[in-house]
């Protein structure tokens, strides 16, 4: 069922994707911190968790503008190891969506040739949620046009001293070398993000991929997640290809 919201979106989209096919210099990673759903939730008198529910739909349009638009790496941070302060109503409601909507949505994810990456600490995680997360890395370990890293109990800072835990265990096969600590880091495969968005009008990096975005660009965006919708992914997009990135060097004119 579509809303007059997501027809304008939709068409809004065709015409930036016409754009951005021209463009050379896209991102290969793209990161998004989504931030807003309660806020979204408040404004329309709902509890909180009618806004997470409404962030899955956001969801599956970035998942389809990232393929459309050929993006290779799309890391999407979900739950945070310091969002289980909040009420454990809230973080159940959280965690059973995210595997129900895994579960709902594997199947075309995986014939899109969508690989499926769990990314945070497993420690403190339910078993359901591990166990449906592994059957999906499983099932899509051979897919290759997009990999979808889920950011779950996850935290920069956790990640490193859980790196730095392996070398205390095994002192002797480290070496003080920033490509020897990234294979200790969670996916020692996965690039940088090029681009981390940030939704909600926050500007702040809340413990999110601390070794990996030394030299991200960022791009804050006051839409609320569950308002962000293809368009301004693509806008995004746009931005991101203007940019000049120097990595501490001198730019080529
Ligand atoms: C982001 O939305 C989702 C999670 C952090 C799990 P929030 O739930 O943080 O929404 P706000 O920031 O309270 O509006
Ligand atoms: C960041 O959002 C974490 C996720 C989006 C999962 P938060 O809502 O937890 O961040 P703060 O507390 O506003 O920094
Ligand atoms: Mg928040």
């Amino acid at each position: 069922m579509f809303s007059l919201n997501e027809y304008l979106d939709e068409i809004l989209s065709r015409y930036y994707h016409f754009k951005i096919k021209k463009l050379k210099n896209l991102p290969s990673h793209v990161a998004i911190i989504m931030d807003g759903n309660g806020r979204w939730a408040k404004k329309r008198g709902l509890p909180r968790t009618a806004g997470h529910r409404a962030a899955t739909r956001s969801i599956r349009k970035i998942i389809e503008a990232s393929l459309q638009s050929k993006i290779r790496y799309l890391s999407l941070f979900a739950f945070s190891t310091e969002n289980w302060k909040r009420p454990k109503e809230e973080v159940d409601s959280i965690l059973k969506l995210i595997e129900e909507q895994l579960k709902e949505n594997l199947e075309e994810l995986n014939s899109n040739g969508v690989k499926i990456k769990l990314v945070g600490s497993r420690r403190n995680l339910p078993e359901f949620l591990i166990k449906s997360f592994e059957e999906a890395e499983k099932k899509t370990s051979k897919n290759d046009r997009l990999t979808l890293y889920m950011l779950i109990n996850y935290s920069g800072r956790r990640e490193i001293l859980e790196a730095v835990e392996k070398i205390i265990e095994n002192p002797d096969s480290f070496e003080a070398k920033e490509e020897k600590f990234r294979e200790l880091l969670y996916e020692p495969e996965m690039p940088d993000p090029d681009l981390i968005i940030r939704t909600s009008g926050e500007i702040r990096i809340s413990n999110f991929y601390l070794w990996q975005s030394a030299y991200s660009e960022l791009y804050f965006t006051k839409t609320l997640f569950p308002d962000f919708k293809k368009s301004e992914f693509f806008k995004a997009l746009m931005d991101y290809s203007r940019r000049k990135r120097r990595f501490g060097g001198l730019a080529e004119f």
